[in-house]
């Protein structure tokens, strides 16, 4: 099956992952690449009422378990309706989270072990992983603090989470780094945003010449 390149985003919040993914969407469209910008949790609209229940901030009771399920579902449902078709289409996919997400936050943040949210993954996706992930890198307290200068940002239920639970998601993201070299390209976020794009740029540049 011909298949185009997946690229992720991924990072802790207020990294401003989805401030570059768009502007690197408008760099490809101006190359003429067909591009498919989405995000996670949702992108489609079952995967978007599961998004609801998961980030729901009334849902204080949720277990960890109920919670990695429910994204790994909701990541099952995008990337069978959205991802893949598109993919299959020749249709180059930038996706705002995704798996690592799950390993991270689930894996670690909810000491849940990466290899087991791994798992339910694989049931949800199969073994399609991204073809390029450019991870932001950044201090969780700088990144929670640009969140609550966004006053147009509605604060999620992990939002929420203790800077000692941002911290760890940022620790394991940088192992998952060292773990998959070949894919991860790690950025520091805390730069000023041309900079920002021109590194994620670079990241994608080698796959987007093929
Ligand atoms: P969102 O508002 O999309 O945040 P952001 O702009 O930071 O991407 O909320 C998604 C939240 O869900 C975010 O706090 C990260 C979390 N998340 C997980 O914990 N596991 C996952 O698998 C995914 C996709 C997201």
């Amino acid at each position: 099956m011909k298949t185009t390149p997946f690229i992720t985003f991924e990072g802790p919040e207020g990294a401003g992952k989805t401030t570059v993914l768009k502007e690197i969407a408008q760099k490809l469209q101006q190359l003429n690449i067909d591009v498919l910008t989405t995000r996670e949790p949702g992108g489609s609209v079952i995967a978007e009422k599961i998004r609801n229940v998961i980030l729901d901030k009334a849902h204080t009771e949720m277990d960890p378990r109920t919670e990695a399920l429910l994204y790994a579902a909701a990541r099952s449902q995008h990337f069978a309706e959205k991802v893949e078709p598109a993919l299959t289409a020749g249709k180059m996919v930038l996706c705002d989270r995704f798996i690592d997400s799950s390993l991270t936050y689930q894996g670690v943040g909810r000491n849940l072990g990466i290899d087991a949210v791994k798992a339910i993954n694989e049931f949800g996706i199969g073994d399609r992983m991204p073809n390029v992930t450019v991870l932001f890198d950044l201090e969780p307290a700088v990144g929670l603090a640009r969140i609550e200068a966004n006053t147009g940002r509605e604060v999620n239920r992990l939002d929420k989470e203790s800077l000692a639970f941002h911290e760890s998601v940022r620790q394991a993201y940088l192992q998952l780094a060292a773990r998959y070299p070949e894919r991860i390209c790690i950025i520091d976020a805390s730069q000023p945003l041309e900079k920002v794009v021109e590194a994620a740029w670079e990241c994608i540049e080698p796959i987007v010449k093929g």
